[in-house]
Formats: structure tokens, C-alpha cells, sequence
């Protein structure tokens, strides 16, 4: 039995350790206050900053991420590929080679009984060359024809305009288009009729005292002096950022789509509120720190 209105948290770039804390801590909190039907994050950075452990990713899916998209560092991690290979949670960019591992589309039945399918699509401007975004979505979309109303796409690209092509592509066939790998949230989110709703970045997941997740000091020596260093994940102002996409569930339109930014004092406050509610057994009817 589906509802009026489902809900659906996505995720922006988990980076790190601190990224993932930030996600064992806030996804369930949220999944309650904001009666989350569906949880998708994009986890391409999660294990070190750069790609994806099988231990993060089951992590990752016990706190109640329900699907996983990635990017270009896909296969960072090497032991990742079987988990690619094997899970039906957890994707590569659909414009990535036939033969490149992991498969193309993933679903999932969202809470209120809804079934959701999601894919992600790689850029092409300042980015590795890849097939055309565009006749994958296509090709995708012609594939899933009558089968899933409510489809979410992760637009992982460099440039804006890239994102809001793809979201005029795809504007009335998909449910949301959501952007991310620049690790930088913009303000620009809207629902494009007649129900798609958009976003070009909904930001990272991870430290945001740092350059895109990176040590400041260890990103600015290399970038002036020109002599390499390793970039460490930072730790400083963990926060979680995404988007939360309200979705017609009999018609797979969007209906509203709000930013979410939540840092460490509004996690405290989160969990105050909880255990109050825990306690009272009153339901919570505040909603969660935004933007
Ligand atoms: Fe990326
Ligand atoms: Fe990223």
C-alpha cells in the first residue's frame, strides 16, 4: 500500500572516515524525523577519500542507505569490483564501457511499498572521456519502460551546465536528477515541470574545514610549490549534506525537493530530540536542520 506523498533522502558524496561517521550517526535519525521512505547516497569517496571498501559499503547499507551510486572512482578499491559484480544495490555510472563491471541500474521498494529505481551517469566536460550520458539515460529509460515509475538519477559531473542539460533530457521522465562530484552544494534546487526535481550539487558528505574533503595545508603546498603530496581526508566540521525529493508515488512526479545540511550540533540536537521522543513516544513533527 503506497502513500500520498513518498519521501526519498538523497546523499552527497560520503568522503572519509569523518563522512561516514556523519552517516552511521545521522541516516537513522533522519530516516525518523523526516519519515524517509528510501535512502540513496553516492559513495565514491567514502573509504580514504577515494573509492569504496566492501566494509564501508556494508556499513554504509546497515545504516540504512538503501542504495549506492558511485563515480569516476568507481574502481579505486580493488576488492570492490566482486562486490560490484555480485550486489544488486550499488551501481556504476551507466555511460561507463558495457564490459566495465557492476551493473547499470539498481531498485529497491521504498517503505511505504513503493518500487524505486535509480542509475548514475558520469559527465563529459573536464572529466574522463566516456560514452554520451544521454543515450544512456535513453537507453536505460527505454529499458525500464512501464516497469518503474519513480526513477532517481545521480548526475555526476564537473560542470553545471552539463547537469542542467541532463536535467531538461530528462525532465517528465524521470523523478529527480541530482548532482554531485563537485563536493560543493549549490542553492539552485527546483522541481522542473512537470515533476522533475533538480539539483546541480547537493555537496559532500565529509570535513568541510578542507579543500573538497582534502587537507587545506596539503592541497595548498602542492598547488604553490608544485611538489606532490598525499592529500589526506581532513576531519575538521563534519556535516552531511543531500537533497529530500518529495515523489508522487502513482505518478513518479516530483513534488518538492529541499536541501539538507546537517552538522554536529544539529546532529546533537537530532539526537536530543529522539531520545526526548523515545521517551515521551510522541511523534516529532519538527523538521531537521536545512539549509
Ligand atoms: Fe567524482
Ligand atoms: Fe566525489
Amino acid at each position: 500500500m503506497t502513500s500520498d506523498i513518498m519521501r526519498i533522502l538523497f546523499i552527497g558524496d560520503i568522503v572519509g572516515q569523518p563522512g561516514m561517521a556523519m552517516v552511521k550517526r545521522a541516516v537513522p535519525l533522519l530516516i525518523a524525523v523526516e519519515k524517509i521512505d528510501l535512502v540513496i547516497a553516492n559513495a565514491e569517496n567514502a573509504s580514504a577519500g577515494s573509492g569504496l571498501t566492501a566494509g564501508a559499503y556494508h556499513q554504509i547499507r546497515q545504516a540504512g542507505v538503501d542504495l549506492v551510486t558511485l563515480g569516476d572512482h568507481i574502481y579505486k578499491k580493488q576488492e570492490f569490483i566482486s562486490v560490484l559484480e555480485k550486489d544488486d544495490r550499488v551501481c556504476k555510472p551507466a555511460n561507463f564501457p558495457a564490459d566495465a563491471p557492476g551493473r547499470e541500474l539498481i531498485h529497491a521498494v521504498a517503505r511505504d511499498g513503493t518500487p524505486v529505481a535509480a542509475f548514475c551517469l558520469l559527465g563529459r566536460t573536464f572529466m574522463r572521456p566516456v560514452d554520451c550520458p544521454f543515450q544512456a539515460a535513453d537507453r536505460i529509460l527505454a529499458a525500464l519502460a512501464g516497469q518503474c515509475g519513480c526513477v532517481v538519477v545521480d548526475m555526476h559531473a564537473e560542470a553545471t551546465a552539463d547537469k542542467y542539460l541532463m536535467a531538461h533530457h530528462l525532465k517528465g521522465r524521470v523523478s529527480a536528477v541530482l548532482g554531485t562530484h563537485t563536493h560543493v552544494p549549490t542553492a539552485d534546487e527546483q522541481v522542473l515541470p512537470p515533476g522533475t526535481a533538480f539539483i546541480s550539487d547537493v555537496g559532500m558528505t565529509g570535513p568541510y574545514d578542507s579543500i573538497l574533503g582534502r587537507r587545506i595545508d596539503r592541497v595548498l603546498s602542492s598547488t604553490i610549490t608544485f611538489v606532490p603530496s598525499s592529500f589526506e581526508v581532513a576531519s575538521g566540521d563534519p556535516r552531511l549534506a543531500g537533497a529530500l525529493v518529495e515523489i508522487d508515488p502513482a505518478s513518479g512526479r516530483a513534488t518538492a525537493i529541499r536541501r539538507l545540511m546537517v552538522n554536529e550540533a544539529d546532529l546533537a540536537n537530532l539526537e536530543r530530540k529522539q531520545a526526548l521522543r523515545q521517551t515521551t513516544q510522541e511523534p516529532m513533527t519538527e523538521p531537521a536542520a536545512q539549509v
